[in-house]
């Protein structure tokens, strides 16, 4: 998963590209480059690292004008953060430049085919079979637009392509089949992106691509082709509703922890207009064109990845308990592999904060002609899992720019909690007090907040553990997993999560002095059985942090290290634990001194299978 921008128009390209790539990082940030046709040439620039290390080496050629640029920002797929694995790639004269996030699966047999026919190749990536494999075409296919088509045909995997030809010098050739693509409209000049984000400082009207089509940009305009049906595509522009300032850091040292704050009106925004205890409803305006369908499911298959799993865990005790409807939460890299017995009453939900992650985008198409309701939770306005739902419910937690999600698990658990109302129709007897409880969970979680300090302290005395256990029970499972996510994706610790019953059954072999556990202890009916796990670690000498309730004494006597949340109801807890846990790890990484926003190897949309 990589990020892709370019620009043709009467300005300068260099710089709206450079400020793009860098708006992208958070797809990839081990190495970036740009190619642009100035007035005689073409010049390419390619560096190891993150953007800025490219703009000190591009400070090289600063006398250079060019009105056409494509960029590329890496996250390594094939080949390891080089500079001549860094994209652009190009045919053998430089002559034709091109940019790629995906992966091209069948890229050896292209290369052989390419070597018998003499091609010779530089880098380990699959990319470069793209500009070579155009050139081989152009000796064929009579035009650009020609030999791009037949190079795309002969391509299977994922793509978004954006190419530069030498002899086409104001035009730019871009593509997409499955991962993300967007055109920006502008006045005398047009630009792409993987995410409009990259180009939002410059036009919010923008195009989306769709699959198997190709568009020709250049400075006076856009033409769209669908190359599988082989017609002409016309389509208007969109106008983004988009806040820079949401988007920007402002005081804070790190996104993360920006987000993470944001909590409060994270659950406000999720809830305004749909939550309404004065009429005793909850309003899902995203559902009402399926509301006859959603009348008659008698089962719900969650896919998701990562954090978005976790959430969908946490719906599924939501929807069991209090609409009835049974529940199956499933890895969408996983489902999309399996084969089971899907009747049409069954709805598909996919929960994905990016909405362009790759695993849940098949797990969806793989029900595709099944006939069922393909439903979606997703944050990113106008993205592909959006677009390809029958139906949805958008998170409105604002762009998530922390590659570690924060307050997407939040505002997914609490679009969770309000399906869950909507499907329950007002029948469980929980309905009441949860609609009107969910009202009250703005002010509690800023009441977690300010605890932050405490929660700082307790990072800094476990920051250098090598291994870490979180448990929970039933709502507080989830959150176990969560927490254990959080803080190996940020810190690098070894965590795991564990349902706090499983601990005899093995993991308590683990448990010594030097292998703490964190415990989710809020008020439940089975906080005492959670409180005897607490007791058969500390009985091994393991070190313990908790998380309880507001007046929990119990737990004080077996550990110190305690954080107290409001009280709340059991449902809506994984709301105000996942602050805590989220501020741990937060503060355990930045005790670390590691790059909190930008963990290695990680990206913050995965694009790629
Ligand atoms: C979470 O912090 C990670 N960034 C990752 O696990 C993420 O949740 C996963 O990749 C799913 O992303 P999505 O919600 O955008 O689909």
């Amino acid at each position: 998963m990589c990020g892709i921008v370019g620009y043709v128009g009467k300005n300068s390209a260099i710089e709206p590209v450079i400020q793009g790539l860098k708006a992208l990082e958070y797809r990839g940030y081990d190495s970036a480059g740009i190619s642009m046709l100035t007035d005689r040439d073409t010049l390419t620039v390619k560096q190891v690292g993150r953007v800025e290390a490219l703009e000190e080496e591009l400070a090289e050629h600063n006398s250079v004008k060019s009105r056409l640029a494509i960029g590329h920002t890496r996250w390594a797929t094939h080949g390891s953060p080089t500079i001549t694995n860094a994209h652009p790639h190009f045919n053998a004269d430089e002559s034709i430049m091109v940019v790629h996030n995906g992966i091209i699966e069948n890229y050896q047999d292209i290369r052989t085919r390419l070597a018998k026919a003499g091609y010779k190749f530089v880098s380990q990536t699959d990319t470069e079979v793209i500009p070579h494999l155009i050139d081989h075409y152009l000796k064929t296919e009579g035009s650009f637009l020609k030999a791009f088509t037949a190079t795309l045909k002969d391509l299977t995997g994922a793509y978004a392509i954006a190419a530069i030809h030498a002899q086409n010098p104001d035009t730019i050739y871009v593509a997409r089949l499955s991962s993300p693509l967007v055109i920006g409209i502008g006045n005398g000049e047009n630009f792409l992106a993987s995410d409009p984000a990259a180009i939002m400082d410059h036009t919010k009207k923008v195009i989306y691509l769709n699959d198997y089509e190709v568009a020709e940009i250049s400075a006076s305009g856009v033409k769209i082709h669908d190359i599988k049906k082989a017609v002409e595509v016309k389509r208007a522009a969109e106008e983004l509703d988009f806040d820079n300032e949401k988007a920007a850091l402002g005081d804070f040292p790190h996104f993360m922890l920006k987000e993470i704050h944001e909590a409060p009106q994270t659950i406000q925004s999720a809830i305004r207009g749909r939550v309404r205890p004065e009429t005793n409803t909850v309003k899902l305006g995203g559902l009402d064109n399926v509301a006859q369908q959603l009348q008659f499911i008698d089962r719900i298959v969650i896919v998701a990845c990562g954090t978005s799993y976790y959430a969908g865990l946490v719906g599924e005790y939501l929807i069991e308990e209090l609409a009835g409807i049974p529940v199956e939460v499933q890895l969408a890299s996983e489902f999309k592999y399996r084969n089971e017995p899907f009747s049409r009453s069954t709805a598909l939900l996919a929960i994905s904060q990016s909405g362009e992650t790759a695993d849940t985008i098949a797990a969806i198409k793989k029900v595709e002609n099944y006939g069922v309701l393909r439903l979606g939770i997703v944050n990113a306005v106008g993205s592909t899992i959006a677009r390809m739902t029958d139906a949805g419910v958008y998170c409105h937690a604002g762009p998530e720019q922390s590659v570690a999600s924060t307050k997407a698990f939040i505002a997914q658990v609490t679009v969770l909690a309000e399906i869950a109302l909507h499907l329950s129709q007002g029948r469980s007897p929980l309905y009441k007090p949860l609609l009107n409880e969910l009202v009250n969970l703005p002010e509690k979680a800023k009441q977690v907040l300010e605890s932050a300090d405490d929660i700082k302290k307790l990072a800094k005395k476990y920051a250098n553990q090598r291994d870490f256990l979180y448990l929970g029970r039933n709502y507080s499972y989830p959150c176990a997993l969560e927490g254990a996510l959080k803080l190996k994706e940020i810190s690098y610790i070894h965590a795991e999560g564990y349902a706090a019953g499983e601990m005899k059954h093995g993991p308590l072999a683990m448990i010594d002095k030097d292998f703490p556990t964190f415990a989710l202890a809020c008020d439940s009916p089975l906080l005492e059985k959670t409180l005897s796990s607490i007791e058969e670690i500390k009985a091994r000498s393991g070190p313990v942090l908790a998380v309880a309730t507001v007046g929990n004494k119990a737990i004080t006597k077996l550990t110190a290290d305690v954080i107290y949340v409001p009280k709340t109801h059991e449902q809506l807890q994984p709301l105000l634990i996942a602050i805590v846990i989220q501020l741990f790890s937060y503060y355990v990484a930045v005790e670390k001194g590691l790059n909190v926003d930008r963990p290695r190897n990680l990206a913050k949309s995965v694009t790629v299978e």
